[in-house]
């Protein structure tokens, strides 16, 4: 195949065409749409003028009228990618009608078909496979929909803004016309039409507009929104007290699909989607259902400015929307609920995820240089690091200015499509500072390395910290010019207390109790003053900045952080660094075939971890869980599968072991028959009773077996009821056939608790998990064109289950690439997506190696192979 085109930022040209405003008209039918476009343009001052081009695919053209006259076929060009239509004049009207068949849409880009409804996806171009248009996010116009459709298949006619008028039509048909007075681009534009249950609320704002809220869902499942559409409101207020930022329309729209290719959609005041990440009832939804609904449902809602009222220039661009607002979901969340815990997650994921993205073939910068398909640009990179970028923005203009920075940039760019670097420019101007280094976490991929060495001068009482930094070359980036860093530390004496800190050449200021550090260059010397002991320094504090930092601070005095770093982040951090080190010198036992030996040092830690129960439950919990086995993986040079799956399995069988009164004492205190309610306490007594749990199934007791079969039975929720059922899919012997069976057979009828029924046979350690999965791709409730389910099952198979994933034969590796092949024409997004567990193949064993690049191989070798998995496979492939 010819290779696809690379699209660089650095050829970005201002549209030559701007778009005042559209006028669409759908005929809409799941068979076949017919689309009538009308469009105001004229060219654009700024650019350069010439034929206007406009990109299409997968439509069929029926006519173009220019000016009201039927262009004539000679005056466009047509190809599989668009429309040039050559002579234009300087202002004119373009009416152009389009057929689709949203019935053989199974990418689900465009407007597809999902159970009986018709709805629209067009982030990032999606647009495009709706009618001919300049797709790219910087034409912002106003739109005006008209839909009419048959009046009982599609009762409901929604599109964004608001709603002007409805009829009736001839046919049993009805229409309805929209309208969304905020200029926006096409990558906005939603449609649904469909038979659904509407559940109404509303809000008033700061300034009075009262606003209707309205979230639409599967009839069956109108019991299920109460969670989100208070989610919604708890987001609405948070917004106008953390960022002044207000609703802008009369009606905020969610619509709940079962078949999305991600989690949710924030086109304006019509959110839609997935429908796991809407709907929620204790009977069938987990704490951590709710916690992500909660978080999503945010996150959209606060696209609403950063992204709709301020939008990207173009997809280089995509963390200045996705950065911001995962910052913002994350600070909401964490003001909701509890922010250590938050954290923890948070810094969980971007290890675990992204550093592992920086260090393998796909790795990008925060604003990458190039792409061949955007759609695989929605990474943790542009997501996660993004994030952390903004953060670290806010750690070093603090919290008052970083307000101000971004009042400034919402003031200064509303109605716009800009830059990354707008959005530095304003943090810049409203606090005075210079952020030109800073811009590098921008544009150099890769994870940077801290390395920390401390001094201290008894005689003088002076402590030196010296920070040194370094960035690994990434594929397209040998040379990595010097980050700038915050660094967040503070000191500790000998008996656990603060140390007031004071740096040297500093006019003395109040001492604090911590203090960012800010490393520009490659190595740099802080000296702190007035040091009266020999103190033990707590780094990094929060997790100040996205780096790996190497502290050559030994077991105990890990040890020692773990119980008194005055930071409880530090404290769960400092514990898993201990538990990594230990669980990687059980994995040389286990390949030297030596006994596998824990120290006592952890176990005395984890008895004192046991104190906090009452007081902090949550924090307990995050602390007893060990770091994952694809975190270890991480931190070898070759990794061993097998040997740290038997490490960490050797590690909780003997806590588990040790401390079985402990968390008998612990599991009994918490299991109480209370109602369901969500919140940050009743999670946290939830979480660590399921901890206490799956500690006491470790043990290899069967009596435990029998008291997951009963909780199961027993509970009031589906937390409690899935923490049963994980364990015993985990176990091999009878019980586990039954449960499974009796589990499917009560839940059968809803697809959220079927998709995590087929999550847990997927991520089983037992040996015959491969051969489930393959008969569960037969089951009649799963489908692989439903996103939900190839991510229940192949996802979570190939990403979290690296003992059969990884299994030696290869096996786990020639299904993958079968199933990709096999996604790959139905929905090229889903099916680039399961790539990543490929990724990494450099990180194995010879043996391994050859197998991965393999499957690899028989991936690229395939006939027709769409933009987003080429990209992808050459990448990987071409890996040194
Ligand atoms: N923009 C969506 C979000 O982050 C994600 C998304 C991207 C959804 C592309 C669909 C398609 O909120
Ligand atoms: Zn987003």
């Amino acid at each position: 195949m010819t290779a696809p085109k690379e699209t660089f930022l650095a050829d970005y040209q201002v549209p030559a065409y701007l778009i005042e405003s559209v006028d669409l008209r759908f005929a809409l039918a799941a068979a076949q749409t017919r689309v009538v476009s009308k469009m105001q343009i004229q060219g654009n001052p700024a650019g350069s003028g010439g034929d206007l081009a406009l990109d299409g695919e997968h439509i069929e053209l029926v006519s173009v009228k220019l000016d009201g006259r039927v262009l004539a076929g000679n005056e466009y060009q047509r190809s599989d990618t668009g429309l040039l239509i050559t002579h234009v004049p300087e202002r004119f009207t373009l009416e152009i009608e389009t057929l689709i068949q949203p019935d053989k849409n199974t990418a689900l880009e465009g407007l597809y078909h999902s159970g009986s409804l018709l709805c629209t996806q067009c982030e990032a171009q999606g647009f495009r496979r709706i009618t001919y248009y300049p797709d790219r996010p910087d034409v912002m116009a106003v739109f005006t929909v008209t839909l009419e459709a048959d009046k009982t298949l599609f009762p409901i006619l929604l599109a964004n803004g608001n709603l002007m008028v409805r009829g009736e039509a001839s046919d049993g048909k009805h229409w309805a016309k929209w309208h969304d007075p905020h200029p926006k681009p096409s990558y906005l534009f939603a449609l649904v039409a469909g038979d659904l249950h509407c559940q109404q609320d509303s809000f008033t704002t700061q300034n009075g507009r009262e606003v209707a809220l309205e979230i639409y869902v599967d009839h069956e499942n109108s019991h299920k929104c109460d969670h989100a559409l208070r989610s919604l409101k708890q987001a609405m207020t948070w917004d106008e007290e953390t960022y002044r930022r207000e609703y802008d329309l009369d009606v905020f729209m969610i619509v709940a699909v079962n078949d999305f290719n991600m989690g949710a959609m924030e086109n304006k005041g019509l959110n839609i989607f997935n429908a796991s990440c809407v709907l929620a009832s204790p009977e069938t939804a987990t704490d951590d259902d709710y916690y992500t609904i909660q978080s999503i449902v945010g996150h959209e809602y606060f696209h609403n400015w950063s992204g709709n009222r301020v939008t990207c220039r173009d997809w280089f661009q995509l963390s200045l929307k996705e950065g911001f607002t995962v910052l913002r979901d994350q600070q909401f969340s964490a003001d909701m609920n509890s922010e250590v815990v938050q954290r923890i997650g948070d810094v969980n994921q971007l290890r675990i995820m992204q550093f592992a993205e920086d260090a393998g073939p796909m790795a990008h910068p925060v604003r990458p240089a190039s792409f061949i398909e955007i759609s695989n640009f929605y990474t943790v990179t542009i997501y996660e690091k993004g994030a952390e970028v903004v953060g670290m923005l806010k750690t070093l203009v603090g919290n008052a200015g970083f307000r101000k920075g971004t009042d400034l940039y919402f003031d200064r760019h509303d109605g716009q499509a800009v830059t990354t670097d707008d959005f530095v420019a304003a943090i810049e101007a409203a606090n005075d500072v210079d952020l030109t280094q800073f811009k590098r976490w921008y544009s150099q991929a890769g994870t940077p390395v801290v390395t920390v060495k401390g001094d201290y001068d008894a005689t003088r009482e002076r402590y030196t910290l010296t920070l040194s930094q370094s960035c690994p070359a990434t594929p397209d980036q040998t040379e990595k010019a010097p980050f700038h860093i915050p660094v967040t530390v503070g000191l500790l004496d000998k008996s656990g207390q603060v140390m007031p800190l004071q740096l040297e050449g500093e006019v003395a200021e109040e001492p604090t109790d911590s203090r960012t550090l800010e490393l520009r260059d490659a190595a740099a010397e802080f000296t702190f003053i007035n040091v009266s002991s020999e103190p033990v320094p707590s780094l990094l504090q929060g997790f100040s900045a996205p780096v790996k930092l190497v502290a050559q601070q030994d077991n105990d005095t890990l040890a020692f952080l773990m119980a008194h770093d005055s930071d409880n982040f530090n404290r769960w951090d400092a514990g898993q660094t201990l538990s990594i080190n230990i669980l990687l010198g059980l994995v040389a036992d286990y390949q030297q075939q030596r006994a596998l030996a824990v120290p006592e040092l952890l176990l005395t830690q984890i008895a004192a971890v046991f104190v906090l129960a009452e007081s902090d439950p949550a924090l307990v919990s995050r602390m007893l869980i060990l770091p994952s086995e694809n975190y270890l993986a991480a931190q070898q040079k070759v990794a061993d599968v097998d040997g740290i799956h038997a490490a960490r399995t050797h590690l909780r069988k003997t806590i588990a072991q040790r401390f079985k009164a402990e968390f008998e004492a612990l599991y009994q205190s918490l299991n109480t028959q209370k109602k369901y309610d969500f919140n940050a306490d009743d999670m946290a007594q939830r979480d660590l009773k399921n901890v206490c749990l799956a500690y006491l199934m470790a043990t290899g007791d069967p009596m435990q077996t029998q008291r997951c079969l009963k909780q199961m039975k027993q509970a009031n929720n589906m937390t409690d009821r899935m923490a049963g059922l994980r364990l015993i899919a985990d176990q091999a012997g009878p019980e586990r056939e039954t449960a499974l069976r009796s589990f499917y057979e009560q839940w059968q009828h809803d697809r959220q608790v079927v998709d995590k029924w087929l999550t847990v046979q997927a991520q089983s350690n037992l040996p015959d998990t491969l051969i489930r999965i393959k008969g569960l791709l037969k089951h009649p409730a799963v489908s692989m064109t439903n996103p939900n389910n190839v991510r229940a099952l192949i996802g979570q198979f190939c990403r979290n289950n690296p003992v059969n994933f990884h299994a030696k034969d290869g096996s786990g590796y020639a299904f993958l690439a079968e199933q990709i092949c096999q996604l790959d024409d139905l929905n090229p997004q889903v099916a680039a997506r399961q790539m990543g567990a490929l990724g990494a193949w450099r990180q194995y064993d010879a043996e391994r190696q050859a197998l991965m690049k393999q499957a690899l191989q028989t991936i690229a070798d395939k006939k027709s192979l769409s933009k987003d998995v080429y990209e992808i496979v050459t990448k990987y492939l071409a890996d040194k």
